[in-house]
């Protein structure tokens, strides 16, 4: 019986989705992740800090899936990301390291849950939502959440994967179409979505 079937599939691809989310909290841990994140916080923790050469915001962590911030360093350090700065960071941190930097600097993960802001742009409900969600939130935890990002950084991340600087083979072929007037459409509409990515507050240098 078709039906039948189909709740067999459903029920397994919750047993996997437990089982992963389950194996993603175990693995890292925050405590280790805030003693060794404290450099992270020298660009991470400003609010609007800013890449120079090109200028663009440094991206928001906070609310992010662990998994993915995993991913994203591995891939610094394996260059398929083309970023001189975050490959030494990445470069500096094993795989363990990664795990618990992660779990330290996501914090909460954004509930999957809320309506749009707005109407989604008809290039996102066509090539990006199946993932990313029409608001934002990456339906697991390989998918990167890009509500409240920032705007100017998620066109950045957007214009590296068209040109070959970011290699994944998930994101090129849903770049490729798209033109630059699209991607600032892209851009504003996932950077205006709410619950949004945050920035860690950076603890003061000042002694109280
Ligand atoms: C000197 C500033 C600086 C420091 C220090 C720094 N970062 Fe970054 N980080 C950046 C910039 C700029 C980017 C965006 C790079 C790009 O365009 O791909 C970035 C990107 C990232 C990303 C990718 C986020 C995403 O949404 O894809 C992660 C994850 C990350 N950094 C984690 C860390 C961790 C962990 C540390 C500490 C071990 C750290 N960073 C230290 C500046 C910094
Ligand atoms: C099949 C799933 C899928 C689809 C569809 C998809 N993405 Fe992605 N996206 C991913 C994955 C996986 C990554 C992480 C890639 C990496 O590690 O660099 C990603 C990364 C990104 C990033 C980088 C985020 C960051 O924090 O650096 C942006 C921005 C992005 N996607 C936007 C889009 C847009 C816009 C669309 C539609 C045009 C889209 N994606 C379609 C899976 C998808």
């Amino acid at each position: 019986m078709p039906s039948m079937s189909y709740q067999w599939v459903k029920v397994a691809a919750l047993a996997v989705a437990l089982a992963a989310g389950g194996a993603a909290q175990a693995a890292g841990d925050a405590e280790h992740g805030k003693q060794i994140g404290y450099t992270c916080l020298g660009c991470h923790g400003i609010e609007n800090y800013k890449n120079v050469y090109p200028t663009y915001n440094v991206p928001k962590l906070v609310g992010q899936h662990a998994e993915y911030i995993v991913a994203a360093l591995k891939e610094y350090r394996g260059k398929q990301r083309a970023h001189a700065t975050m490959y030494a960071q990445a470069s500096s941190l094993s795989d363990q390291d990664m795990e618990d930097v992660a779990a330290y600097l996501a914090g909460a993960v954004l509930p999957a849950g809320p309506a749009p802001n707005g109407t989604p742009p008809q290039k996102v409900t066509e090539l990006c939502s199946a993932c990313h969600g029409a608001n934002g939130v990456g339906i697991t935890g390989d998918y990167p959440t890009l509500a409240g990002q920032h705007a100017d950084y998620i066109a950045r991340a957007l214009v590296e994967y068209q040109k070959g600087d970011r290699k994944n083979p998930i994101m090129g072929p849903f770049v490729a179409p798209l033109s630059l007037a699209d991607i600032k459409l892209i851009a504003d509409y996932y950077a205006a979505q709410r619950p949004e990515l945050k920035t860690e507050p950076r603890p003061s240098y000042r002694l109280p």
